[in-house]
């Protein structure tokens, strides 16, 4: 299997979580006879400052090129003030658009091993796994016209969408749901908005196509409190952007952690994988960020777009099979008496990704089992 795969790293802790995937990858590469091909490009704020522009020509011609793009993280403190479309966001936002892929597959799962990481109470989360399928190419962040007039104190986004495009991502959660637990809760704001009018009775549509899942509707206030008391009832989620922007972070709580959700973004011309965390500037360069957001988004782009499904597995095993010996990143440690009752122990961004490549290698010799949670 031969795959080109452009990686940018970006910003703040992006490059140090990104090496470790990397390194991951190709230890996969290596064990399988594989080749694949990594091209390092600027995105983001380190691309403002060497480029003058936060997607330069040649990172967007490379990731064009290639079978997948490898994102870190995007975004400072320094560029706060600056308007949207000149933030290391906006580089971001014009790859997600130029490579097309609309489908933002966001899982969250409960580990058993960091049950009691979770501020919910350990019987809420244990079995929880949900996968949210995120519309990521249209609604509040694309929608035209935009703006903000400074004299007149009126500023202006717009939510809008096709049916065809929920149309599109709908199939993908279907299609998804029916190889899971076969349900769908599609979480719009129908009592309010026509784009959620539009939006619900598109999705009953496509339904239609598939007779053995489960649809539910959910308003995505009433949503967000589901989320906490019954993580369980939840199977695939779908849902808008902005809307999936906010319950994916929140749902990260079901983990334990933000630093440990995985994303891959399908059905363009060539799929994105980036970790759901942020830049995090404040921990940059301290080695305390988590790789294993970055490492099980590696998993994802082995699975959607290498059709790797073993590998992928491989290596979610290892990072199960590292997490239930207690190694720990700072973000997934437990403190105070919990920390004492615990056999935790705690490492750097670069000590998790070297257990994680052990652990995988071992897996590769015995041609163990594969257990992703
Ligand atoms: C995410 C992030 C991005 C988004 C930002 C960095 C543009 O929050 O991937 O969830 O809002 O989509
Ligand atoms: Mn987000």
């Amino acid at each position: 299997m031969q795959l080109k795969i452009t990686v940018v790293a970006g910003d703040g802790i992006g490059p140090e979580v990104t090496r470790e995937a990397v390194t991951i990858l190709r230890s996969v590469a290596e064990m399988g006879g594989h080749s694949f091909e990594f091209t390092e490009k600027p995105i983001g704020g380190v691309a403002i400052k060497e480029h003058g522009s936060p997607l330069p020509t040649s990172t967007l011609d490379a990731a064009l090129e290639s079978d997948a793009v490898l994102l870190g993280a995007v975004g400072g403190n320094e560029f706060n003030s600056l308007p949207p479309s000149k933030r290391p966001e906006a580089g971001l936002l014009q790859l997600r658009q130029a490579l097309g892929g609309f489908a933002n597959l966001r899982p969250s799962i409960a580990y058993p091993a960091l049950s009691g990481n979770s501020p919910l109470r350990p019987e809420v989360t244990e079995g929880a796994n949900i996968l949210f399928v995120r519309e990521l190419l249209s609604g509040l962040y694309f929608g035209e016209p935009r703006s903000w007039n400074k004299d007149t104190g009126v500023a202006l986004n717009t939510m809008r969408y096709t049916r065809e495009e929920v149309v599109r991502v709908a199939r993908v959660a279907f299609e998804l749901a029916s190889k899971r637990r076969k349900k769908v809760t599609s979480v719009d704001k129908a009592n309010v908005l026509e784009v959620s009018q539009l939006w619900r009775a598109t999705v009953i549509e496509v339904a239609a196509e598939y007779p053995d899942v489960t649809l539910e509707h959910q308003y995505v206030d009433a949503c967000a409190m589901h989320l906490m008391n019954t993580p369980r009832n939840f199977d695939v989620v779908v849902t808008e952007n902005l809307f999936g922007d906010i319950l994916s972070d929140e749902a990260a709580v079901i983990t334990g952690s933000l630093g440990m959700l995985p994303s891959g973004t399908v059905g363009g011309k060539v799929n994105l994988y980036e970790r759901v965390h942020g830049s995090a500037p404040d921990i940059a360069g301290t080695g305390k960020a988590n790789p294993l957001g970055a490492i099980l988004t590696g998993a994802m782009l082995l699975r959607h777009s290498a059709k790797l499904e073993q590998d992928a597995l491989a290596i979610e095993t290892a990072v199960n099979q590292v997490l239930s010996q207690g190694h720990r990143t700072a973000d997934i440690a437990r403190s105070g008496d919990a920390a004492q009752q615990s056999r935790q122990n705690i490492v750097s961004t670069q000590e998790m990704g070297k257990l994680v490549f052990g652990a995988l290698n071992e897996i590769f010799n015995r041609k163990q089992s594969l257990h992703a949670v």
